[in-house]
């Protein structure tokens, strides 16, 4: 009995090691060596971690100058604007990271599967596919609807002015912490139903779970998501019982009794749906927030423009989301040879697709590197991606960006920002980590 338990312990024990080395150290060797001689992509994962977006373009540029799509030393990358819509809306291709070729290794990466949900692993809507990704869409869209969000409008004003009201504009305050990060928290919690008392505890996991969208994580950073995601995992699973329990007026509720031809989410499906939906509510707006904050800070004369004619901050919003998307980049797998604007893709191969290259591409945007509140195709941008993946959460990411930027600058005309600001360390997600400001000019 005792070695059965000590076999499962160190079992247990081997497999976040074995998922480690598979999914992060291979790639944090193949990275850093590929660095070193010159590779765009490599370059790219390694400067994204330190350097704003802005400081990318030249990169972006780079490897645009190469074509539609660039082979580099161990997937295709593009910042194309017509290829990364090629790939992202091509049959051909599928998200994920495809099927593993190596019988033994495929082996281990299955035994090695991490017990609790994962943004990027299946069940996730991110990597799912047809059929069952039509099915889980179909699923959440049914209660997740661009009516139901544009309901959600004045609720997220009067969020943000609750939160504004908070503020003392006698003394600094960190945005991200008092702003960017409690308004799509607060709103997302209650589309979802999470309780008041439990949201700060889902901000902090959400944050600690937030770099397992990178690649190539030390094994520190790798335990420490791990173990984040575990928890969040957890609470899911109280949270979902409560709801089976006590369900109440909200998209969880309706989701957990939500059916597709009669047939619903299984519960690892519908803690992966719900974890993702949450995850995603916050995690990716907030940056939203503070890029904007950020842009419009450094543009004082598009600020102004915006003060003249309102009516412009929707285009705002998207040419924020277009100069500094919140999402740098995501990855296909080719399914079958084929070709993507004249370059032959084999099957099996990846592609990287830089969301924020392609919204710096020159062929669809005039002087990309300019931030400008009236860019009349500033919508075109592929900051939620396209295709089947698009973001679910666009039209509710687009309403907060609006409402939570308009009323921070309303409220405080003279709001400067201060030194001091930082990034967050993540690759993928893109945003600030703190933005010191005084309120009062
Ligand atoms: C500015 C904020 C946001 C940005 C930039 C963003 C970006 C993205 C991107 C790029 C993808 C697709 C990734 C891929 O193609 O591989 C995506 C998918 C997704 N997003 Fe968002 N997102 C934002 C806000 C939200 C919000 C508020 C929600 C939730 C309500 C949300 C929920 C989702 C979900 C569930 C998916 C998966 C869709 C699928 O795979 O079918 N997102 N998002």
């Amino acid at each position: 009995m005792e070695t059965r338990a000590l076999t499962t312990r160190i079992r247990d024990s081997a497999k976040p090691v074995v998922r480690w080395g598979l999914r992060h150290a291979l790639a944090r060797t193949a990275v850093r060596t590929a660095a070193k001689r010159g590779d765009l992509q490599a370059r790219l994962i390694t400067q994204a971690g330190t350097t704003a977006t802005a400081g990318l373009s030249g990169l972006f540029d780079e490897i645009r100058a190469h074509g539609p799509l660039l082979k580099g030393s161990f997937a295709y990358i593009t910042t194309s604007h017509a290829a990364v819509k090629e790939v992202l809306t091509s049959n051909d291709f599928q998200a994920g990271f495809g099927t593993v070729e190596n019988a033994f290794v495929a082996r281990l990466d299955a035994w090695s599967e991490p017990g609790h949900v994962h943004p990027v692993e299946r069940p996730s809507l991110l990597v799912t596919e047809p059929p069952d990704h039509t099915r889980y869409r179909k699923l959440v869209t049914r209660v997740f609807t661009a009516r139901a969000v544009e309901n959600l409008r004045a609720r997220t004003e009067q969020i943000a002015a609750g939160l504004l009201d908070s503020l003392d504009p006698a003394r600094p305050v960190d945005l991200v912490e008092t702003y960017c990060s409690l308004l799509p928290v607060t709103v997302i919690a209650e589309i979802l139903g999470v309780p008041e008392h439990e949201r700060k505890r889902v901000l902090e996991l959400g944050a600690a779970a937030a770099p397992s969208l990178d690649m190539g994580l030390s094994w520190r950073q790798f335990r420490a998501v791990d173990s984040a995601l575990a928890s969040f995992d957890a609470w899911l699973r109280d949270h979902l019982d409560h709801l089976r329990a006590h369900p109440g007026d909200n998209l969880l509720s309706r989701l957990v009794a939500a059916k597709e031809d009669g047939v619903g989410l299984t519960d690892q499906e519908l803690r992966s749906t719900a974890g993702l939906v949450l995850a995603a509510g916050f995690e990716t707006t907030v940056n939203l927030l503070g890029n904007g904050i950020a842009l419009l800070h450094r543009n004082p004369a598009e600020l102004d423009t915006l003060r003249r004619e309102p009516e412009l901050w929707p285009i705002a919003v998207e040419e924020i989301l277009r100069t500094d998307p919140p999402v740098l980049l995501t990855g296909r797998s080719c399914v079958r040879d084929t070709e993507v604007l004249g370059v032959p893709v084999r099957a099996g191969s990846l592609v990287t697709t830089v969301l924020a290259g392609a919204n710096r591409d020159p062929a669809v945007f005039t002087d990309p590197g300019r931030f400008d509140v009236r860019r009349e195709n500033a919508r075109d941008h592929v900051s939620f991606s396209a295709g089947r993946h698009y973001c679910l959460g666009a039209a509710l990411a687009r309403m907060e960006g609006e409402v939570g930027l308009r009323a921070l600058f309303d409220r405080f005309p003279g709001l400067t920002l201060l030194p001091g600001a930082t990034r967050r360390g993540t690759r993928i997600l893109r945003g600030y980590e703190t933005l010191p400001a005084r309120l009062r000019g």
